[in-house]
């Protein structure tokens, strides 16, 4: 790997892999199946590298604009049913056209058949990984399950996770319960409600306290952002303690 693929957005390969490798399971193949990297270099977005500024109010007013999203509503589930920006919902019918007319060879808009292996060769210098390292799932359901129940587990193991995790990694996680008998302990959060300070080495001292009064953690499963309330865990911090 180049040193110029080994470090994109300031991404460090290895971060990447070790704080969100179910992140890059996660990846879903519907919406990337038109993501190759000859499609994107064909399709101008309009957008030219906005300043990363949270109080810049241009930018926010066009981000706001790419949702169709009922103005009346301030709609703050980023999880389980979100809203998909205008551009890529442009796209994605586009292509759906594309691929109901002609299903054979998608009036070749893709390249060759758009077959999944090569898309990971395509966008996995993007994720700072090598094609090797990334798998495309159908999506995070599929990646979590696939993951979760491909691991061997005996009796009076523990698997710690926390008491915010979506019923995507509590589902599989009570299957191997049942299958093979290990416990489940869930980390409380400390959570932040506006008025108490909550630092990232809370997070931290929760999942060690957890990891001291276990001797036998086999695994750790946790979102690196929570679905309730945003939270980013220090994914990166969480895996070197495991
Ligand atoms: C934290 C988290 N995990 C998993 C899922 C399920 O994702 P999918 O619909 O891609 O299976 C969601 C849904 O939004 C989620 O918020």
């Amino acid at each position: 790997m180049s040193s110029d693929t080994s470090k994109i957005n300031g991404i460090n390969r290895r971060r990447f892999i070790q704080g969100s490798a179910s992140f890059a399971v996660a990846a879903g193949l519907g919406s990337t199946i038109f993501s190759s990297e000859a499609e994107a270099h064909n399709w101008n977005s309009g957008w030219k590298h906005p300043p990363h500024h949270d109080n810049d109010k241009k930018l926010w007013h066009k981000v706001r604009n790419e949702f169709s999203l009922n103005k009346a509503n301030t709609y703050m589930n980023t999880g389980t049913t979100g809203s998909i920006p205008n551009q890529v919902l442009e796209q994605y019918e586009k292509n759906s056209k594309i691929v109901a007319r002609s299903p054979w060879d998608m009036e070749n808009k893709f390249g060759d058949f758009p077959y999944t292996t090569e898309m990971v060769d395509d966008i996995a210098s993007s994720f700072g990984a090598d094609p090797y390292e990334i798998i495309l799932s159908r999506n995070t359901t599929d990646g979590m399950c696939t993951i979760i129940n491909g691991l061997q587990f005996e009796p009076g193991d523990v698997i710690l996770t926390t008491h915010h995790e979506h019923i995507v990694a509590t589902s599989p996680l009570n299957v191997v319960k049942q299958r093979f008998g290990v416990n489940v302990v869930e980390v409380q959060l400390p959570i932040y409600t506006g008025t108490e300070t909550v630092s990232e080495d809370d997070y931290i001292e929760a999942f060690r306290s957890a990891l001291n009064a276990h001797s036998n953690v086999r695994l750790l499963t946790f979102s690196h952002i929570t679905y309730k309330t945003g939270t980013k865990l220090p994914a990166k911090r969480l895996c070197e303690l495991a």
